[in-house]
């Protein structure tokens, strides 16, 4: 029974491939290293002590696709492959159009040629536009605020289409929160090379002191101390995730979208002060304005998950704090 990954190299594609071949499922991956590395292959061989079959391929590339579905018997696609940068996206809206969904196009076409009906999608909490309370249910109107999130709401409305026009599609549409932290082993984890986009590796920066000081954005937001607030999961929670909604399309058709979240909300603050006192380390910062497009707060309603993947989240902000800085200092010894 093998799993084919899409950019199993990526930071949340890693985990996931290190929880799926701990549960036992022979896994294939392809990935174009277009933000990811090569080196993350040999340490999910190292964490896990297993090999897995792996294509350096563009998931566009439907020669390529084809391909693998025919030396491969793959039973069901994760599909994570897909540009990510919510400003960048603003700035180069056709080239996260035509990746993001020209890339599942392709692979929706080889999975059809091959028989192959069942798949996962990294989607985004960020289908939900701007919402109006949380915690957010799957029911939740769909909206996007920005060209990434269009192509993760294009992208389920494309899944939807496809399953009405044949029913032994087996989807699972994964709304994910805000992933953060890393694998224990210190071997896997989040480090952009260029400065961060997102809340915790832009604070790893800064407690490593590649950067000066975290900029806080915004503490005139209607939250408990004023600053955005978020629901973060752990990204070997969320990859866990992952494995509970694989069992459900193995076993079952249709189409259902699940919150990967773990229900609770945490400030900026509050995520500093737990970093800086889990690591006992500093990370300076300073308050500035608010950053376009942010919004005050928002947290999953997990309860979907939960009824129906019997998926929850296990572990707390501590160790995502935790884990998130000795990945980063494990990096820095390597790099010695
Ligand atoms: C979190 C909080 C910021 C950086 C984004 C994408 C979303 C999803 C997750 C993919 C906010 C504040 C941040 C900084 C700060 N990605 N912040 N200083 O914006 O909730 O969601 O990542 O699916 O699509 O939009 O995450 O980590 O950027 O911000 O104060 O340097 O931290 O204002 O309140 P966000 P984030």
């Amino acid at each position: 029974m093998a799993i084919l990954v899409t950019g199993g190299a990526g930071y949340i594609g890693s985990h996931a491939c290190v929880e799926l071949l701990e549960a036992g499922y022979e896994v294939v991956v392809v990935d174009n290293f277009y933000n990811s590395k090569p080196v993350v292959l040999e340490r999910i061989r190292e964490i896990t002590g297993k090999d897995f079959k792996f294509y350096e391929e563009d998931c566009c590339n439907e020669v390529a696709m084809d391909r693998i579905f025919d030396e491969n018997k793959i039973d069901a696609v994760i599909h994570f492959a897909g540009y990510k940068a919510v400003g960048e996206s603003v700035l180069q809206p056709i080239k996260y159009y035509e990746n993001n969904i020209g890339s599942t196009i392709a692979l929706i076409k080889s999975m059809q040629r091959h028989e192959c009906f069942k798949i996962a999608f990294s989607s985004s909490a960020t289908v939900y536009g701007v919402p109006e309370y949380s915690p957010v249910p799957e029911t939740f109107p769909l909206s996007a605020v920005n060209p990434y999130g269009t192509t993760k709401l294009y992208i389920e409305h494309i899944l939807g289409d496809v399953y009405t026009s044949d029913p032994r599609w087996s989807i699972a549409l994964l709304r994910y929160f805000n992933p953060i932290g890393a694998h224990k082993s210190g071997l896997i984890g989040e480090n952009p090379n260029d400065i961060p986009n997102n809340l915790m590796p832009y604070i790893t920066k800064v407690a490593a002191k590649e950067l000066p000081i975290l900029h806080v954005f915004g503490n005139d937001y209607n939250t408990k101390d004023g600053t955005g607030v978020r629901d973060y999961i752990h990204v070997v929670d969320l990859a866990k995730g992952h494995i509970a909604a694989l069992r459900k399309i193995l076993e079952t058709t249709g189409i259902e979208a699940y919150n990967l979240g773990t229900g609770k909300g945490y400030s900026v603050l509050e995520i500093v002060e737990n970093f800086k006192r889990v690591n006992n380390i500093d990370v300076p910062y300073q308050i500035d304005p608010r950053r376009p497009g942010d919004i005050d707060e928002y947290f999953a309603d997990p309860t979907k998950a939960k009824v129906e993947l019997g998926f929850e989240c296990e572990l707390g902000i501590e160790e995502m704090c935790r884990d998130s800085w000795h990945f980063i200092e494990e990096e820095k010894k390597r790099e010695l």
